[in-house]
């Protein structure tokens, strides 16, 4: 079947950060139309936005459950075939469950739910109806990001002993000390954002990052995590030290209130034979490091990548691409499988990492209560 694919998005909408990531990305590869949806719970701001986007009014709808209604009664070639998830974390399960039991596939923004027990809801009925759904743990997209992950698949790197996952951000910084200030923020809402803020945002980016390229599951963690003040109910800061079923060991280290700092996600790992480092904020390059020889640094688009790696480059060597293409990347892969065409599963991640994610926030989360004690993860 050689038409679009037929996509809707709940959230994104003209005010958010994330929203025209997805629009990008989504036209990237020429596989999917936007059809409409819901962008803002306020229908004026939602309705002037879709007009902006050139959608049919008749496509653009209230609420997400006037959608999955309206949406539902449509032809089969005429229907949304696939949802985005751009909202605020704690809608993503009331949509995502909605859109699933009606058979739509859907795109889900991180972190999957606000509980572990959604986010295994998710997966159930996710399973039963054999639905597409897509976590987009965006940087997971990156060529070579991708390559690091085949060669440390491949054994490039030898047995692995260490890993080391950092993921700063300094935006809290001018938010954080004033009360009033704090409340300009869903983020820091337990209601709207799930019971952490910090590991949520972006330590379980790092955490699905360490398990993607490792290919090895954490076995436990020990975390500190920090509000900064008392009355603040969200962590913002987390020193997590993180075990394997190997001795293979590690640290994620995640912080909002890292001042000046921007999106300096950074994963490296060690093994037996060598070490690899990829840089979210210089994502073009890869360096691969050893004992005996001196720092090679691999880049993205030349023929020496895998496969897979060079299916995420667009454009020949030296015409940088970054986190737009990273999306896109994971978008022509969700587009591969809603086909039905061949596709590893590498190209998106999948249900089964965003709940890994929710089970890695809740046990940082209950590690650090308990005073900072080991806590296993689930299998
Ligand atoms: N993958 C990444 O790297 C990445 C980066 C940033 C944000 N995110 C995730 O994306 C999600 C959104 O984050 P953001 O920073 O864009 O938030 P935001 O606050 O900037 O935007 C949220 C959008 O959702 C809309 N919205 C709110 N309630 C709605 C409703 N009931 N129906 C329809 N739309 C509604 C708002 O109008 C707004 O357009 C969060 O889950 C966040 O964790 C992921």
């Amino acid at each position: 079947m050689n038409k679009k694919i037929r996509l809707g998005i709940l959230g994104g909408g003209g005010d958010s950060l994330i929203g025209v990531l997805h629009r990008v990305a989504s036209s990237m590869f020429d596989r999917y139309e936007i059809i409409g949806g819901v962008f803002n719970p306020n229908y004026d701001e939602n309705l002037s936005f879709a007009k902006k986007l050139g959608l049919k009014e008749s496509r653009i709808y209230k609420d997400f459950e006037t959608m999955v209604d309206q949406e539902s009664k449509l032809n089969s070639d005429e229907r949304i075939e696939v949802v985005s998830v751009l909202t605020p974390n704690f809608l993503h399960y009331p949509m995502a469950k909605k859109l699933l039991e009606n058979n739509f596939h859907v795109i889900c923004e991180k972190p999957l739910t606000t509980t572990y027990k959604e986010a295994l809801d998710l997966k159930k009925i996710q399973s039963e109806k054999k639905l597409v759904f897509a976590v987009t743990y965006t940087y997971t997209g990156y060529p070579m990001v991708r390559q690091m992950t085949k060669m440390i698949a491949d054994g490039v790197i030898g047995k692995l002993h260490k890993v080391d996952a950092q993921y700063l951000q300094g935006w809290l910084n001018p938010v954080i000390h004033e009360k009033e200030k704090r409340n300009s923020t869903w983020r820091l809402n337990p209601e709207k954002s799930g019971i952490s803020c910090c590991v949520g945002d972006i330590g379980t980016h790092a955490f699905n990052m360490v398990e993607l390229v490792t290919g090895m599951k954490v076995k436990s963690v020990l975390a500190d995590l920090n509000t900064l003040y008392a009355d603040n109910p969200m962590d913002v800061d987390a020193n997590i030290l993180i075990q394997f079923s190997t001795n293979m060991k590690g640290t994620i280290r995640s912080s909002q209130i890292a001042t000046g700092e921007e999106n300096n996600l950074r994963i490296s790992v060690y093994g037996e034979k060598g070490g690899l480092k990829w840089e979210q904020e210089n994502p073009n390059y890869l360096y691969h490091l050893k004992d005996d020889a001196p720092l090679q640094v691999l880049k993205s688009g030349h023929g020496y990548n895998n496969e897979i790696s060079l299916d995420g480059t667009k454009l020949p060597p030296g015409h940088p691409e970054g986190i737009f293409d990273s999306m896109g990347n994971i978008y022509k892969g969700v587009a591969r499988a809603i086909r039905q065409e061949s596709f590893a599963s590498e190209e998106f991640p999948s249900i089964e990492d965003g709940v890994r994610g929710m089970d890695f926030i809740e046990k940082t989360v209950e590690s650090n209560s308990k005073g900072n004690v080991w806590v296993e993860l689930n299998k």
